[in-house]
């Protein structure tokens, strides 16, 4: 079946529920059984059935099932946010004394966990070139656990050659661990690319809606699926079956909507690379952008998410420009059904490769509008921008 086919069908049963269509919301905390026996069995049933509301309901197993199928993967586990699901996928398979590698362009909350976090716990933490290919063969230890891969990094949008990294991490007994918000399963396929364990931020795009927050965790086998479980079961992380519905009604229409951002980030990223005042749009299906040809061979399309570096320095410029836009408003998320902007600055969170650029750079997320009304919001705001610093052009 294709993509669109399975989200439409996936987690649902309504033979089991009356026929209706939508799995319902099932709250519980306590789960009864019938005989001690069964009761005694409880800790089994943790992975695959409900043994109490922490671990599960119905609506949550409802919602992993069709994330796990959407993904290709063997099992999901669905967690209270996008971050809880990094560092939930990292702290399942990290002990004292491994080594985990982290790609220099990682969500920013992410490479804090590690620095600030796993790092108090020994685990020590290497950040790496996300453009670095195959030569991370050159970094991966004998006690490197994880390579955690984030493609397209999420402000400067460098695209990972996923299956030579994965290749490389696999010689060395590593795991592969990837987070992959910006594209969902839909548009890379991170278990066909040699990725063990897929980690999405569904509080973007499968939810969709502004409204939530969420996080899976996909494992490619049973034994990893078991690993995840038996973590996130020892933090004591846990969703409300009200939020595992809203995001599976999100899912329902997660195609129709990626399809759209996509033309829309498209139509715009390619109008604000003939402005005066835009240096270089970042954006992977861009021929000039790094890791294009990966991008050409890997990804099946593209989504909202892409950045513009302009020519002027100002802050006072930018400000004038993004607090007057009435469609961008400034945010940092992305996935909604709105459109986001936001002034970002990598070279706050960067080692291993500075971040060089002495333009300003601007996160764009395309949401469901209008182009011509997203545009003419963006035009404006260059109005502004250039009133402030004169044509764009220190
Ligand atoms: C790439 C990426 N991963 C993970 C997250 C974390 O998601 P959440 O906000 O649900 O914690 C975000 C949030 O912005 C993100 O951009």
């Amino acid at each position: 079946m294709k993509p669109d086919t399975r989200l439409v069908h996936a987690g649902r049963d309504p033979e089991r529920n009356f026929g209706i269509v939508n799995p319902p919301v099932y709250r519980a905390s306590t789960i009864l059984y019938s005989t001690v026996a069964e009761f005694e069995k409880r800790a089994e049933r943790k992975y695959t059935g409900c043994s109490y509301g922490l671990y599960g309901t119905p609506t949550t197993l409802a919602l992993a099932e069709a994330v796990a199928e959407m993904s290709g993967g063997f099992r999901s586990v669905i967690t209270s946010s996008g971050l809880s699901a990094v560092t939930q996928a990292l702290t399942a398979f990290l002990r004292h004394g491994d080594h985990l590698l982290l790609p220099d362009a990682a969500y920013g909350p992410t490479r804090a966990f590690g620095e600030n976090v796993l790092a108090r716990f020994g685990v020590d933490v290497t950040f790496y070139d996300p453009l670095i290919g195959s030569g991370i063969a050159d970094l991966v230890r004998q006690n490197t656990r994880v390579v955690y891969v984030e493609s397209p990094g999420s402000h400067t949008f460098e695209v990972q050659d996923v299956p030579a990294i994965a290749h490389a991490a696999h010689a060395r007994g590593a795991i592969v661990v990837m987070d992959n918000t910006w594209a969902t399963p839909l548009l890379f396929r991170a278990f066909e690319h040699g990725v063990d364990v897929e980690v999405q931020a569904g509080t973007k795009y499968l939810a969709g809606h502004s409204d939530l927050l969420i996080g899976t965790i996909t494992a490619r086998d049973e034994a990893l699926f078991r690993t995840v479980k038996d973590g996130t079961t020892a933090f004591g992380d846990g969703v409300a079956p009200d939020v595992c519905y809203e995001t599976l009604r999100g899912m329902r229409t997660l195609a129709v909507r990626l399809r759209h951002h996509e033309r829309s980030a498209l139509d715009i990223a390619r109008w604000l690379a003939g402005r005066p005042e835009v240096a270089r749009v970042l954006h992977p299906a861009f021929p000039d952008h790094p890791g294009h040809a990966l991008w050409k061979r890997d990804y099946l399309g593209s989504s909202s998410l892409f950045g513009v570096l302009l020519r002027t320095s100002s802050d006072a410029a930018v400000t004038a420009m993004l607090e007057g836009c009435r469609l961008f408003k400034i945010g940092a998320s992305f996935g909604g059904f709105e459109s986001l902007i936001l002034p970002s600055r990598p070279g706050e969170n960067r080692t291993a490769t500075p971040w060089r650029e002495t333009g300003l750079l601007l996160r764009l997320h395309v949401g469901l509008e209008a182009v011509e009304d997203l545009i003419a919001d963006l035009e404006d705001g260059f109005t502004r921008l250039n009133a402030v610093f004169g044509k764009g052009q220190a």
